[in-house]
């Protein structure tokens, strides 16, 4: 594979962070093949207009069901790489796709759906493990199965999280922290995190490993960011702390999902696990291992949003 060209296909293509995959993949010359749910005519406007812009960067759209076992042979009989952005709900539909890739036998590496911690690294509270397990229950039944995988660590969207605690399209003079607001997280961009992502699942340095993406820029903690975005506004934002207590409360008390995202936030945020544990010698990271690869910086990616902040799922779905 590496340095050659691999065909990569990618499910969730049509999603959030598939979108920046597909796009990536196909730029870096790749030939790219996305397998998206069936769409009606007319049913989802937007997701017909995303497929057609694939197909002009020449992109081969597969219409089919996760659970169509046939169907997913044929198509993955005609790729190398298997990239999965789907979403945290269909996590386990990847055990479809793994017993699919066994049958067809010639896959060369599958990337599931995690870019986020490290799952077997770090725990969270019990929301957020629930979801944790999941991931690791794909990685262990991919072994299991004889696949070759590349794992993917990639910490924090960038654009995502600074939507989330900065609001930048929102112009707000007022921000909410989560904890004191001190602990360090990586947040990496999402067109970087893809870029990554088609380059080591195309590296043969990165066949069966674990890949962080920790690139050393990208490490901040929430007050550093609010005092960087302060500087480059203008403007002085009011700082509302919402202490530990509160969000580990509302990780028991509220109904499942709503008490995920609060499980999330306390591991990221709180309890700072992205960078709770050292790399070691032999840890593959993103930016040491493609020194050349011109990365996005947070502060990069803010100088970005005073101009024109990337659309995030929250600033589309509002
Ligand atoms: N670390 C971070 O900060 C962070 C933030 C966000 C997400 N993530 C991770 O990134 C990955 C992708 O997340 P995302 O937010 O990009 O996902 P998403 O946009 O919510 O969805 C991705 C795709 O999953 C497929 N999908 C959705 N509902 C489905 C259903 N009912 N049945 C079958 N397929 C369905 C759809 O693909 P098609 O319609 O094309 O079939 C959808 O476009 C996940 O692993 C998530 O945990 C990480």
């Amino acid at each position: 594979m590496g340095g050659e060209r691999s065909k990569i296909l990618v499910f969730g293509a049509s999603g959030y962070l598939g979108t920046y995959m597909v796009k990536a993949s196909a730029s870096m010359g790749h030939p790219t093949y996305a397998y998206v749910r069936p769409v009606k005519p007319g049913s989802d406007n937007s997701k017909l207009a995303l497929l057609k812009e694939f197909e002009s960067m020449g992109v081969t759209i597969f219409q089919g069901e996760l659970d169509d076992h046939e169907m997913l042979v044929s198509v993955l009989k005609q790729v190398d790489v298997v990239i999965s952005t789907l979403a945290v709900p269909q996590y386990l539909e990847q055990l479809h796709i793994i017993s699919a890739m066994k049958e067809a036998g010639n896959i060369k590496r599958f990337v599931p759906s995690e870019f986020g911690n490290e799952v077997d690294r770090v725990r969270g509270l019990p929301p957020f493990q629930a979801l944790l397990d999941r991931k690791k229950k794909v990685r262990r039944e991919t072994e299991a199965a004889g696949i070759p995988f590349t794992y993917v660590s990639a910490n924090s969207l960038a654009a995502y999280f600074v939507d989330f605690l900065l609001h930048p399209h929102d112009k707000v003079d007022e921000v909410t922290l989560y904890g004191s607001g001190e602990a360090k997280a990586v947040l990496n961009y999402e067109k970087d995190v893809a870029v990554y992502t088609v380059k080591a699942a195309t590296d043969a340095r990165v066949a069966n490993r674990v890949i962080i993406y920790r690139p050393q820029k990208n490490i901040v903690t929430q007050l550093e960011l609010v005092s960087s975005w302060e500087k480059k506004t203008g403007r002085t934002l009011k700082r509302t702390h919402i202490p530990e207590e509160e969000i580990i409360k509302l990780t028991e008390t509220l109904p499942f999902p709503d008490n995920v995202p609060a499980a999330i936030l306390h591991n990221i945020f709180i309890e700072g696990c992205q960078l709770s544990f050292d790399l070691r010698e032999d840890d593959l990271e993103a930016s040491n291992l493609y020194p050349d690869y011109k990365y996005t910086s947070v502060d990069d990616l803010l100088n970005i949003c005073l101009v024109n902040p990337p659309k995030t799922k929250l600033s589309t779905f509002g």
